[in-house]
């Protein structure tokens, strides 16, 4: 009897130690929505598990190793033990009851965690090797940075244009598939203002590793503000043209104020006539701009080096295409 009290002992203190350097440790980030609340209440169930199970196995072992170790001059045999059934279906019974409990624990944080909010804000996730584009269809609004209001279901709504990609925010805690073919959904419901990253959580090319965006979850004010504006933008050729340039890399090579940087400023760009490096001219028109966007080698202009990226047909769609050269339209006076 005074073995087990002493082993009871072991146990508990180890089991206390353990259990809070898990939960203390910050394995994981701070938790910032209402899904990842219930999943990490089912975590800390786990660790102090998992802390009881470790004290007990090593507590058992540290105190038969440090009380029955063999004395001095002892070359006697241990006792021989024959089975015992009520140990037997002890650690039979214990654990099963015990894995059958996580299994009923397990079921209902899914079904919170799943839970449909029927105001929920609908939002579609677009994923592509290697870029999220995020559409809000109530307002006509397309962004590559996700915004959130806070304490509002959303219901992302996911699809990818070619591979599987995976859409894993880690302090949302929630993650889900995207699968060519076929939706597939997520609720998310942001507890805490601030910016966070979507992380692509499958293999899916070369570009994997940078298949990121960011997320923004902003008051409910803050984010009828953003959306209002994205409309806007949506609704004008130019202003979504200007999107594109700032967006897709345009202005790191092309500026807006005359000089030359890689390439050709775009002010006053348009209507000019333009020399090209093989010695002869061309004037920049509509499809002078269309051509040198989704086919640049073919048009060098004299004094440049053919620096131009060649995938921006793959990257723009030609609406796209057609807002950039309203843009450049606008700066042009002729
Ligand atoms: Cu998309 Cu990895």
């Amino acid at each position: 009897m005074k073995h087990f009290i002493g082993v009871a002992v072991l146990v508990v203190i180890l089991t206390a130690l353990v259990g809070l350097a898990l939960n203390t440790l910050g394995l994981l980030p701070d938790v910032a929505s209402l899904q990842g609340q219930y999943i990490d209440g089912l975590f800390q169930v786990h660790t102090w598990i998992i802390a009881f199970l470790f004290a007990l196995i090593v507590g058992f072992m540290l105190y038969s190793i440090i009380v029955f170790r063999r004395k001095e001059g002892d070359e006697s045999d241990a006792e021989h033990i024959e089975g015992n059934n009520a140990l037997e279906i002890t650690w039979t019974v214990v654990p099963l009851i015990t894995v059958l409990s996580v299994a009923v624990l397990g079921a209902n944080t899914l079904s919170k965690v799943t839970a449909v909010d029927p105001g929920a804000m609908e939002v579609k996730v677009i994923g592509q090797q290697w870029a999220w584009r995020f559409e809000y269809p109530e307002a006509g609004v397309v962004s590559d940075v996700l915004y959130l209001p806070k304490g509002q279901q959303a219901l992302l709504e996911m699809e990818s244009m070619d591979v599987l990609h995976s859409f894993w925010v880690p302090e949302f805690r929630v993650k889900q598939d995207l699968m060519p073919g076929s939706t597939t959904e997520l609720r998310i419901t942001p507890t805490e203002i601030g910016d966070y990253t979507v992380r692509c959580a499958e293999v899916c090319g070369l570009q994997h590793t940078y298949m990121l965006a960011d997320v923004k979850v902003v008051s409910e004010g803050d984010f009828n503000t953003w959306l209002s504006a994205e409309a806007a933008i949506a609704d004008d050729p130019v202003a979504r043209g200007q999107k594109v340039y700032e967006s897709y890399g345009c202005k790191a090579c092309h500026t807006l104020d005359g000089s030359p940087l890689v390439g050709p400023s775009f002010l006053d760009s348009f209507g000019r006539t333009v020399e090209l490096a093989d010695g002869t001219t061309v004037l920049a028109d509509a499809d002078y701009f269309y051509n040198s966007i989704i086919n640049p080698t073919s048009q060098i202009v004299a004094g440049f080096p053919p620096a131009m990226p060649q995938n921006f047909a793959d990257q723009l769609s030609d609406q796209q295409i057609k807002d950039v050269i309203d843009f450049i339209m606008s700066l042009s006076d002729k």
